[in-house]
């Protein structure tokens, strides 16, 4: 037996589905581990779903459900996701389990053993509505530096500073809006800075690691480790700290131990036979660039500490833009991994990412044309038409039988250069593989059009049966070099040519006077790539829970308790509403509101804004930096008239504001959208005298 391998792609959060920019990383980890499998070595590719959490724990209680019984739903998924793309685990697992709250606890026990964890007092962000801590991206305001509003805790995404979430302004809850308090609270500590010099070595002595990230890291080891808050107080969902009530595992301590715990269930439960394997294996982690502080420093640290093996290689690849930029629901260029896989072959997705993939952090685009083209260009016409070509011509011309190799020289020289796909393969540059792969199908593409079989059979039968013999053995290699890329494309071929499964050790076999079966053309070239969401997904669409209706303004008056509010009138055709609006700040003489046509959403549940009734609520569109608000209008339409957006379905029910809310409405060089969709009446298509903002 070899050494042995262990290969893990990052845990997916349990808290929503599988997107395109996550199969990059299961593509990639996916084709390391089968090419290495190919390769004859002792390799398990393990992964699981990372269930524990604040927002799993906020999210499940939205939708009323537990947080275990939400975690499976998603595993589920998850699942059946990875499965559809051929992403081939050895074990996929869940952090929520024995195996998980084990293996944390030991590790833990052992830190504390070690004095490598103590307690102490921290002052926290705390809502006293919720009754909970809030953690970093549950606090928003403005921030401190550059003054744009709504910003996480942690960090400004306008400026990039980082920060306390005490030092946001105008701090607010995201569950509730309202402003927390500071509250003290004791919490567990790892102690990180006593593993700078350690870390320091490990980084330095590890010749595998792509060097930007090396100096990244030993930058950050430099300007100094703080100690790592490993507990969470109650309410959280995950592992409870022994001789604890309300304290629990901070969700980063046992995410990792996930990957230990994954080995565990492929050893059916067998904690000490994992422990054991773990430590004789060479451990290569596959992750993105957001998250190289948890493996480079926290994760390696805390096996240090604890006596485990730490990662042999931890490789780093970017993220995945569509169309040059971040992937977004409201411009529709956010696509599920289930959304794509029905618009396009999951194999369609596994070539092009692995053809654009590198050892680096680069990002990946996803450029729709550059997609189908080369799809068709190099998938389709280069490759797969090649298979097809020969094994008709097999078919048809020698009754499916094979002859012996007529041009050795050729095949010697295929072979050699499959040797350096191999190698590209298990150095992370895919995007090499797939450009040598290419090569080689170019070649036999030329000796079968230079050999003009179809002239030639006329004339001599014997030599193009010789020719086809070649074709078909070079068929034989590409299937066995893009298997770990396509390995439903090279199972199906392995098929037609009627050999076992195929090896790189396959790859300097002949194939002679065998016989082959009957030639299926498998992938098809891409006629039209339409990018649009799917049916399914638009009933989902919180777009469909509303009515919006058009309504003229009749009236406008001071609200007698308010100072900020409007009280206003409105004719809706069938019906004579009022409505309570936040508009004062912002309109100089609100009197010019009367008059205009508006949008509302009819079907909101009424309320009552200090003594007065609001019957539904006014669209209004607002600048970025919040300054100006003005209505939505619809000048062309009359009272009662609908606002839809084609395809979507038009709310029955009465919704309340959270569900309101759910919808993202903005402006856009002055159209009013919904996820890329503009708004609109019979009448006429939604505009707003604001360019760009958000509506409300
Ligand atoms: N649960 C943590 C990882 C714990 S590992 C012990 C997590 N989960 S995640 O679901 O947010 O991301 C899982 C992996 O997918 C990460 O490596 C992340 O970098 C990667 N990606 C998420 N979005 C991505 C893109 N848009 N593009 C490429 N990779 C992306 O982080
Ligand atoms: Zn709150």
């Amino acid at each position: 037996m070899g050494e042995k391998i262990l290969i893990t792609s990052a845990l997916p959060y349990a808290n929503g589905p599988l997107h395109i920019g996550h199969m990059v990383e299961y593509i990639q980890t996916d084709a390391y581990a089968r090419a290495l499998k190919m390769a004859g070595k002792e390799v398990l590719y393990l992964c699981a779903d990372d269930t524990h959490g604040t927002p799993i724990e906020v999210n499940a209680a939205k939708q009323n459900k537990t947080p275990e019984q939400f975690i499976k739903e998603w595993f589920k998924k998850h699942k059946t996701e990875l499965e559809s793309y051929f992403i081939e685990l050895d074990s996929f697992y869940t952090t929520h389990s024995k195996e998980s709250k084990y293996f944390t606890e030991l590790i833990f026990n052992r830190l504390k053993e070690k004095n490598l964890i103590y307690t102490k007092d921290i002052e926290l962000m705390y809502c006293e509505h919720d009754k909970r801590f809030l953690p970093d991206r549950f606090v928003k305001g403005t921030c401190p530096k550059c003054k744009v509003k709504d910003q996480y805790g942690d960090i400004c995404e306008s400026c990039g500073t980082t920060y306390n979430p005490v030092d946001l302004i105008d701090g607010y809850c995201v569950l509730c809006n309202n402003k927390p308090a500071k509250k003290k609270s004791n919490h567990y500590f790892f102690r990180l800075s006593k593993f700078s010099k350690k870390l320091d070595n490990y980084i330095k002595n590890n010749k595998k690691l792509q060097p930007e990230i090396k100096n990244q890291i030993l930058n950050w080891i430099k300007s100094g480790l703080n100690d790592w808050n490993i507990s969470r107080d109650s309410p959280y969902f995950g592992f409870n700290i022994p001789g604890e009530k309300d304290k629990y595992f901070y969700v980063w301590l046992d995410a990792p131990v996930g990957y230990i715990s994954s080995l565990a269930n492929y050893l059916k439960g067998d904690l000490a036979k994992a422990e054991k394997h773990w430590n004789e294996s060479k451990i290569t982690h596959v992750i993105g660039k957001d998250i190289i502080y948890f493996h480079l420093l926290f994760w390696p640290a805390v096996l240090m500490g604890s006596g485990f093996q730490t990662p042999d290689n931890v490789v780093v690849h970017g993220f995945l833009n569509v169309n040059k930029e971040k992937m977004s629901k409201s411009r529709g260029t956010f696509f599920t991994a289930e959304d794509f896989r029905k618009i396009a072959e999951p194999e369609f997705l596994r070539y092009y990412l692995t053809a654009n993939l590198t050892h680096s952090m680069t990002d990946i685009d996803l450029d729709v044309e550059n997609f189908k083209a080369r799809i068709n260009n190099e998938l389709v016409a280069n490759i797969a038409n090649f298979v097809y070509r020969t094994l008709s011509f097999t078919n048809k011309n020698f009754g499916s039988k094979l002859s012996e190799i007529k041009d050795k020289k050729l095949i010697e020289a295929i072979i050699k250069k499959s040797k350096e796909v191999i190698e590209a393969y298990t150095s992370f540059d895919y995007r090499k593989a797939v450009s040598l792969i290419l090569e080689i199908s170019s070649m036999g593409n030329k000796y079968f059009q230079d050999n003009e079989p179809w002239e030639l059979i006329k004339t001599d039968k014997e030599k193009t049966h010789r020719v086809l013999t070649d074709c078909v053995n070079i068929v034989k290699i590409l299937i066995i070099l893009v298997k770990p890329i396509l390995p439903k494309f090279s199972e199906e071929i392995e098929k037609q040519l009627k050999v076992k499964e195929q090896n790189f050790s396959d790859l300097d076999k002949k194939l002679e006077n065998h016989k082959i079966g009957e030639a299926k053309i498998i992938l098809k070239k891409i006629e039209e790539l339409k990018l649009d969401l799917p049916e399914k997904k638009i009933a989902e669409e919180p777009f469909a829970k509303l009515n919006l209706k058009v309504a003229k303004i009749v009236k406008v008056s001071n609200h007698s308790k308010a100072d900020k509010l409007l009280v206003v009138n409105i004719d809706m055709g069938s019906e004579k509403r009022q409505i309570v609006a936040g508009l004062k700040p912002y309109y100089e003489n609100p009197q010019v509101l009367v008059g205009k046509y508006i949008v509302v959403v009819s079907n909101l549940e009424h309320a009552n804004l200090r003594g007065e009734a609001s019957e539904g609520m006014m669209l209004a569109a607002e600048t970025k930096d919040g300054k100006i608000v003005r209505v939505v209008e619809a000048p062309k339409s009359k009272p009662g008239d609908q606002v839809y957006i084609d395809g979507i379905s038009i709310g029955k029910e009465t919704i309340n504001f959270d569900e309101f809310m759910k919808n993202k409405i903005y402006v856009e060089n002055n159209k009013v959208l919904s996820n890329g969709n503009q708004l609109q009446t019979a009448k006429e298509k939604l505009k707003s005298e604001i360019k760009e903002g958000k509506v409300r």
